[in-house]
């Protein structure tokens, strides 16, 4: 069982870049969540994107916005657009054809906001989806999308261990859709996304990990952002919900359903900057 948080530790401000979902549409299919024949209402999923966003500020935390490019209607998906610690971009180059303008996109935004290091990626990688920076390491994970050499291109230029985890259910196809970080040091993860010698890793790492069940993730549960005092999630994962908030954090419940229809939730509309740009 996962460890208490420190209820009276103090939340560091956060920094997170999003993209306002104004051309957001399932015109393909590039994960089993998508279905290009049941339609959107992006006004909707726009009003729930501003929800989103607006949590955020009154937490504390500061948002930027990268402009929407039409023709690119999973860009809201922020967190896949780069991975950026301590101030280093790595950028995201997508596995599939029709988001692979957007690398280039995010790659431009992180130039002109005044970022030096700005890395264009040699190997496919889908950015933050697929990493997820704790203390000491960097988790990543490959199977569906960002390729194994990516992981050591980022651990070369961000110099942190990137500890490499594989994915084996399709409908958790990026890293981000089956483990989030309660904390510097704590995760919580559906250990049925990651393969047997991948769940060895994670208990040897994590021990007292909060361990979500199918019904958690098939909502997308774990698709959840975490500053280390209070968790924005799914509404609909109302158990892991439970359980999180019996671990003292303080849980914001969002809707964000419409963008689920295209495989994505809370955290992949957040890209955390973390460290500066100067
Ligand atoms: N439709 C998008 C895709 O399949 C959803 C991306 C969700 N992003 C994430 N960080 N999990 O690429």
């Amino acid at each position: 069982m996962a460890r208490p948080v420190d209820s009276a530790a103090a939340v560091t401000p956060r920094h997170y870049l999003m993209c306002r979902p104004t051309y957001f549409a399932v015109e393909y299919a590039i994960n089993p969540w998508m279905d290009p024949a049941a339609g959107v209402d992006r006004a909707r999923a726009v009003r729930q994107w501003e929800g989103l966003r607006d949590l955020y500020r009154s937490l504390g935390h500061r948002v930027s916005e990268i402009a929407p490019i039409e023709g690119l209607p999973d860009m809201v998906f922020a967190a896949n657009g780069a991975l950026v610690v301590d101030g280093r971009v790595y950028g995201a180059r997508f596995a599939s054809a029709e988001r692979t303008p957007e690398g280039p996109a995010y790659l431009d935004w992180f130039r002109k906001a005044g970022y030096t290091e700005v890395r264009e990626p040699k190997h496919v990688n889908e950015g933050e989806g697929d990493f997820i920076t704790l203390d000491d390491v960097v988790l990543a994970a490959t199977g569906f999308r960002t390729e194994a050499a990516a992981h050591q291109e980022a651990e070369r230029l961000l110099g942190r261990p990137v500890v490499t985890l594989q994915l084996v259910d399709p409908r958790f196809y990026h890293l981000d859709t089956a483990l989030f970080a309660l904390s510097g040091d704590q995760v919580a993860y559906y250990p049925g996304a990651f393969s047997e010698g991948s769940c060895r890793v994670l208990r040897a790492l994590y021990p007292d990990a909060l361990l979500a069940t199918e019904e958690d993730a098939a909502v997308l549960g774990l698709n959840a952002v975490c500053d280390g005092r209070n968790v924005v999630i799914a509404a609909e994962a109302t158990a892991l919900a439970g359980r999180l908030r019996a671990l003292g954090l303080e849980v914001h419940p969002v809707e964000l359903d419409e963008l689920r229809k295209a495989g994505g939730g809370a955290k992949c509309c957040t890209l955390e900057l973390r460290g500066a740009s100067e």
